[in-house]
């Protein structure tokens, strides 16, 4: 009831009366006020006047179930939230509930975490994930397509992210191949895709996405890798409206990609943001690296580049691709 609660005080432009608000629930009066109390100290501010009812004048950055729920308006992507304070990874909660079934299993649930204590990045390495300026978050699938297909899932959720970006603060990001959005060479959000698969089906998969919100400094090491939202655009930004974005432009990219089960609809699109466009690239693949020319993805998502007169078409699995001056 508190999201639905949020979300009727946020879409309406004046008050809402507690009349209106009991008769919408079928609760008592007392039960709205508990819940208008609650949100209270969440740090919402809501304005109360005898016979005109709640006003909502003000929302903090929280990132609570409810606040993430009101403001989703998807179908299915990120409807049901599993919030966490802190949790070892949402990849592995997301794992764990597609493994054991249940109400946290449904296709589109999301897993949320104000911080993660082992948090999980590509190739087996750690992601850092300390509480109050980032979002990490997974969304658990249960595709009905071939398991082969699974990871052209990683540069949908790339691209649904850029969009995200661009609609909810208005930055123009790109895509460092298969799937790191990045702005202006540094890393903004890293995607890592997992799944359970049978020899013809997946059990289900999950994307985890890390995005790089209202950070202000970051440690050395990452120092000239990695930005934030806020040291591009100077502002805040609200994480549960990003979260909401990104769901609703991810259920619209992933009903595109059930069309065709491929990338060929959103591969232009792909390949617009794709900062390795027409740039010569390293290519990186185990006990073998070589200079070529990316050209852009075809509709599998392999990158394909050129060298010695030929094209070749690079598979992400095992390979990375670095610009040939640096990460770009
Ligand atoms: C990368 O190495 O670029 C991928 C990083 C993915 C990090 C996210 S944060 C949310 C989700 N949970 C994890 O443990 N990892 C992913």
């Amino acid at each position: 009831m508190k999201s639905e609660i949020l979300r009727l005080l946020k879409e309406s432009n004046g008050y809402v009366s507690g009349q209106q608000l009991c008769d919408a629930f079928q609760v008592s009066r007392t039960a709205v006020w508990k819940v208008i109390e609650h949100l209270k100290k969440e740090g919402y501010q809501i304005e109360a006047v005898r016979n005109k009812g709640y006003r909502l004048v003000g929302s903090p950055d929280v990132m609570s179930k409810a606040e993430i729920e009101s403001l989703v308006r998807t179908e299915w992507a990120g409807r049901q939230v599993v919030y966490y304070e802190e949790t070892d990874s949402t990849n592995i909660r997301a794992k764990d509930a597609g493994e054991k079934g249940g109400e946290h299993a449904v296709h589109g649930t999301l897993f949320v975490a104000e911080r993660q204590m082992a948090g999980k990045g590509r190739r087996g390495r750690g992601w850092e994930s300390p509480a109050g300026t980032s979002i990490y978050m997974t969304i658990l699938l249960h595709p009905k397509f071939l398991p082969g297909k699974a990871p052209q899932l990683t540069l949908l959720m790339a691209v649904a992210v850029v969009e995200a970006i661009r609609k909810v603060t208005g930055l123009a990001c790109g895509i460092k191949w298969p799937n790191d959005v990045i702005y202006q060479g540094k890393k903004l959000c890293g995607i890592l895709t997992e799944m359970s698969t049978e020899v013809s089906f997946i059990n289900y998969v999950v994307i985890g996405v890390g995005i790089n919100v209202n950070q202000e400094t970051f440690p050395e090491e990452l120092g000239d890798k990695a930005t934030s939202l806020k040291l591009e655009l100077g502002a805040n930004v609200r994480r549960a409206e990003l979260i909401a974005a990104v769901m609703e432009q991810f259920e619209s990219c992933y009903g595109t990609f059930l069309e065709t089960e491929d990338l060929s609809g959103v591969r232009k699109k792909y390949n617009q943001l794709l900062v390795n466009r027409n740039q010569d690239v390293r290519v990186l693949e185990p006990g073998n690296e070589y200079e070529a020319h990316a050209v852009g993805i075809n509709d599998t998502g392999e990158l394909i580049v050129r060298t010695e007169g030929q094209e070749r078409a690079v598979y992400a699995g095992e390979v990375s691709v670095r610009g040939v001056y640096g990460y770009v």
